[in-house]
């Protein structure tokens, strides 16, 4: 029972659309309609510049990593049950019950599962997101790389097999709400970190 609540609490937390709500404060804008419509901090750095990306990433990635903080320091709970309680938050960020279930791509809300599940693993995937954003100016494409550098981290520097294959998940699922990022890569019509938006 103590578990099913978890569960619906996670995915209640997750489903909060920081990034709408900051922007739709802010501006008064619905953020599905601008920039490219996801609800996630770069979308919401678009509209409202690098510091309200940086309060929406802090806010999305805060959703999943207290509540898993909590739970790892003060209950002890194993690694394995915070990672499927944070893949909760993280089906909660992009099936939201705010927003008829269409919500962002889930990158900042598993960087927070991350830093509390495996924060090297986070450490080095997010290494490689500065190098892809310095060379390639897109953050899709780093939060895609960061992804998969975090997919092997995770299956260096973790030994539980629990760990590996749910983050196989976790990575697969990312890149797959990437797929509209990957046709605008692909055709070069991505926008660069800085573009304005249209
Ligand atoms: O976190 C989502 C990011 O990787 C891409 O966002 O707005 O460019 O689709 P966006």
């Amino acid at each position: 029972m103590k578990n099913i609540i978890l569960v619906i609490i996670m995915y209640i937390l997750g489903s909060v659309p920081f990034s709408y709500i900051l922007v739709k404060l802010v501006k008064g804008v619905d953020i599905r309609t601008v920039g490219s419509r996801n609800v996630g901090a770069t979308n919401a750095g678009r509209v409202l510049g690098f510091w309200g990306f940086l309060v929406a990433f802090l806010l999305d990635m805060s959703k999943s990593f207290v509540p898993l903080f909590i739970l790892k320091h003060f209950c002890l709970y194993p690694p394995e049950t915070l990672l499927i309680l944070g893949m909760v938050a993280i089906f909660g960020h992009t099936f939201t019950i705010f927003l008829n279930f269409k919500g962002g791509k889930g990158v900042a809300t598993a960087v927070g599962v991350y830093l509390a599940v495996s924060p090297i693993s986070l450490g080095v995937a997010f290494v490689a997101f500065i190098l892809v954003a310095l060379l390639f100016r897109m953050v899709s494409l780093s939060s895609i790389i960061a992804a998969i550098v975090l997919l092997i981290s995770v299956f260096y520097l973790e030994s539980s097999t629990f760990l590996k294959i749910a983050t196989l998940f976790v990575v697969v699922f990312v890149i797959y709400k990437h797929k509209d990022n990957i046709k605008r890569i692909l055709n070069g019509t991505e926008k660069k970190i800085g573009e304005k938006i249209g």
